[in-house]
């Protein structure tokens, strides 16, 4: 992207997935490998935005010059997301859990004899739909991810709709297109006026890309 054209800028960005604690050795987690939401803000901070990067666990080094927390669950990543603001733009390509469970404090222990623990579910907050929806202090422009296996545009489209925010990019993670993890992804970008389909190319691609869309976008509104 063009150097400098996000100068003045404040960006946020999460990435990777959350982990959520069963017990003290235990977690439920997914798939993201971080790589794709790491590439954006390594992006935006190239463009010149000043840059947190919100990330639950990867195993992906610091972008350089990019402010990162790091954080586990993802009630840890809405207070990083509410901390880090304001922002003019948010990027939340995390992979975060619906759900989280009530955490046991000690091991649960596998006693013979015993049926096997039953895991009870509880929601998380939606990161996304809560920072789409602020009435005070609502970034200029926020972009959620849908990563869908089914019905891609259609399903993102619902949820761009139904979360608030403004740009949703959809891409699919079905086991066969190996974007958990892997470097190459397909998206499809989605705004109130359309669709845009991009040809399938590196993530680093993609989030330059993205950086220079979000700049079109910026281009001419007050700084935060
Ligand atoms: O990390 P990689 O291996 O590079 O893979 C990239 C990716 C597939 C993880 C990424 O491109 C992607 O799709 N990220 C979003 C994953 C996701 O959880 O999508 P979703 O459709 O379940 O969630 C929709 C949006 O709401 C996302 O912006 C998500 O960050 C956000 N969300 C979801 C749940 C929640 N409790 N809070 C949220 O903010």
């Amino acid at each position: 992207g063009e150097a400098g054209r996000l100068k003045g800028r404040r960006a946020i960005v999460t990435s990777g997935p959350t982990h959520e604690p069963i017990d003290p050795v235990r977690y439920l987690a997914n798939r993201s490998s971080g790589k794709q939401g790491h590439a954006i803000a390594a992006a935006l901070s190239a463009s010149g935005a000043q840059t947190t990067l919100i990330s639950g666990p990867t195993r992906l080094a610091d972008p350089l010059g990019v402010e990162v927390v790091h954080v586990q669950t993802a009630a840890q990543m809405a207070a990083a997301v509410e901390a880090a603001l304001p922002a003019d733009v948010a990027v939340l390509a995390a992979a975060v859990a619906d759900w989280r469970v009530r955490p046991a404090v000690e091991k649960i222990k596998k006693d013979a004899g015993h049926a096997p623990p039953e895991l009870v579910l509880e929601e998380n907050p939606d990161i996304l739909a809560a920072l789409a929806q602020k009435t005070t202090g609502r970034p200029t422009l926020v972009v959620g991810f849908a990563a869908e296996t089914r019905n891609v545009i259609e399903n993102a489209r619902a949820k761009r709709a139904r979360k608030g925010c403004d740009w949703i990019v959809a891409n699919d993670v079905s086991e066969a297109t190996g974007v958990f993890g892997g470097d190459d992804n397909t998206v499809h970008l989605i705004r109130a006026d359309g669709v845009e389909t991009w040809a399938t190319m590196r993530k680093r691609r993609i989030a330059e890309r993205l950086a220079e869309r979000i700049a079109d976008a910026l281009n001419h509104t007050p700084k935060h």
